[in-house]
C-alpha cells in the first residue's frame, strides 16, 4: 500500500501473545520504558501495539469507541502521548465488521466493530495519535470479495485522515485463507498469512489453527513475490521467549522471520527477558537484513524436505542466505553463490550470529543443528542480471 508507511517491515511489540485480554495502561507504559532501556527501541523495535480488550464494550451516544477506562484510566490520548515522548509509535487494534474476536467468542462484553463507523472511527484514531491500526476480521463468513471491499473501507478512511497510519490486516481468523489467491498490497501495508501462531515447532497444520514455526514458513515461503517497500506478508508476531522450543529453534524462527521480510512484532514479556531472548531480538546482523530498504523477501533456492535454503537480495549487492535445517538432526546445509545469483568472487560470508568472517569461491555451506538456521550475509562478485534471487520466478523483476 503506498500510504508512505510500512517501506520497510515494521518493527515493534503486542500485547496479544503474552497478555491476551489482560491489559491495562500500566502494562503498556512499563513495556514502553522497558523497549527504551533494554536498547529495543533504538534498535528499530517502534510501533507498540495494544491488541484486543482496550476499549468500552459500549460507544458513547455520538457513536464514538471509547476507552476501557478501568484499564485505561488515562484514556488512548494519553497513552499515545506517553509513546511518542518517548519516540514510539502508537499501535491499537479494531475488526472490520460488527464484533471483535475476544467479542466473537465470548471472553470480552459488546459488539464495538467498525461496520458502519469507519470514517468516525478513523478520526478517532488519528485523534488519540494512531500510527499503526491492526484490523482483525474474526468470523467464517464473507467472501473474499467482501474481504476486500471492507478491507479497502478502513483503508480509504485512514488516508482521509492525512494521518500515516500503518495498516495492518487479519484476513485468516476462523476464516477460508487467502494464501496465494490474493496479494494484499493493495489493501494494507502487512496482511497475515496464517491463523495465530503458538510457541511450538511443529503444530502438524497445514493452515489452520493454532501454527506453529514450521507451518507458518511453509505457508508464507512461496508469497514471497507479493513482498516490497510498503506491503509484506505478516506471518504473525513472534513467540521467541514464551517458551515452548529451545534456543536453536528461537533462533531460527527469528533468523527466518528477519530473511522472510517479515513484521518484527515481539510477542513476549519484555520487561523480563531471560539473556537468550534478549540476544535474539536484538542481533543487529538480521535486523539490517530484515530492514534492508530494497524490501524483497528470501526466495526459495532449494528444499529437499530436510535441508532449505532461502535467499534475500540485499540493496548494497550483498545476498543473505538462510541454511535451515527442518529435520531431527544435525546435517550439513550446503548451496552455491551461483544458486544465489551471484557471480565471479572471491566472496566473504559473515554469520549473521557469530559475526565469524570466512572467505569462498562458491560453495556455501554449514553444519546446522536439528531445527536450526544458519544465516550469512554474503559479499563480492558480481549480481547475476537475471535470477530468481531478483523475483523473476515470483513474477517480480528487479533493477539492482
Ligand atoms: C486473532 C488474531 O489473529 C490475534 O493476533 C489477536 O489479534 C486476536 N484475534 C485478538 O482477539
Amino acid at each position: 500500500l503506498d500510504n508512505g508507511v510500512g517501506r520497510t517491515p515494521p518493527m515493534g511489540w503486542n500485547t496479544w501473545n503474552t497478555f491476551g485480554c489482560n491489559i491495562n495502561e500500566t502494562l503498556i507504559k512499563q513495556t514502553a520504558d522497558a523497549m527504551v532501556s533494554n536498547g529495543m527501541r533504538d534498535l528499530g523495535y517502534e510501533y507498540v501495539v495494544v491488541d484486543d480488550c482496550w476499549f468500552d464494550p459500549n460507544r458513547d451516544s455520538a457513536g464514538n469507541l471509547q476507552a476501557n477506562l478501568s484499564r485505561f484510566p488515562s484514556g488512548m490520548k494519553a497513552l499515545g502521548d506517553y509513546l511518542h515522548a518517548r519516540n514510539l509509535k502508537f499501535g491499537l487494534y479494531q475488526a472490520p465488521l460488527d464484533k471483535t474476536c475476544a467479542q466473537y467468542f465470548n471472553s470480552y462484553p459488546g459488539a464495538t466493530g467498525s461496520l458502519g463507523h469507519e470514517e468516525q472511527d478513523a478520526r478517532q484514531f488519528a485523534a488519540w495519535g494512531v500510527d499503526y491500526l491492526k484490523y482483525d476480521w474474526c468470523s467464517p463468513t464473507g467472501s473474499i470479495d467482501d474481504q476486500v471491499r471492507t478491507f479497502a473501507k478502513m483503508r480509504d478512511a485512514l488516508a482521509a485522515t492525512g494521518r500515516p497510519i500503518l495498516y495492518s490486516i487479519n484476513p485468516n481468523s476462523i476464516h477460508e485463507k487467502t494464501g496465494p489467491q490474493r496479494n494484499w498490497g493493495d489493501v494494507a501495508n502487512i496482511w497475515r498469512t496464517t491463523e495465530d501462531i503458538t510457541n511450538a515447532w511443529n503444530t502438524g497444520q497445514t493452515n489452520g489453527y493454532p501454527m506453529g514455526i514450521q507451518n507458518i514458513v511453509n505457508v508464507t515461503v512461496p508469497l514471497a513475490g507479493y513482498a516490497r517497500p510498503g506491503q509484506f506478508n505478516d506471518p504473525d508476531m513472534m513467540v521467541v521467549g514464551r517458551g515452548g522450543m529451545n534456543d536453536t529453534e528461537m533462533r531460527s524462527h527469528f533468523a527466518l522471520w528477519a530473511i522472510m521480510a517479515s513484521p518484527l512484532i515481539a510477542g513476549n514479556d519484555v520487561r523480563n527477558m531471560n539473556a537468550a531472548t534478549s540476544t535474539i531480538l536484538k542481533n543487529a546482523n538480521l535486523i539490517a537484513i530484515n530492514q534492508d530498504p530494497l524490501g524483497l523477501q528470501a526466495t526459495q533456492v532449494s528444499n529437499d524436505g530436510t535441508r532449505r535454503v532461502l535467499a534475500k537480495r540485499l540493496s548494497n549487492g550483498d545476498v543473505a542466505v538462510a541454511l535451515f535445517n527442518q529435520g531431527g538432526g544435525t546435517t550439513t546445509v550446503s548451496t552455491t553463490a551461483a544458486a544465489i545469483g551471484l557471480t565471479g568472487g572471491p566472496f566473504t560470508l559473515r554469520d549473521a550470529w557469530t559475526n565469524a568472517v570466512t572467505t569462498t569461491t562458491g560453495t556455501i555451506s554449514a553444519s546446522v543443528p536439528a531445527h536450526g538456521t544458519a544465516v550469512f550475509r554474503v559479499s563480492g562478485g558480481t549480481a547475476l542480471p537475471a535470477n530468481r534471487i531478483q523475483g523473476v520466478g515470483s513474477g517480480r523483476c528487479l533493477d539492482v
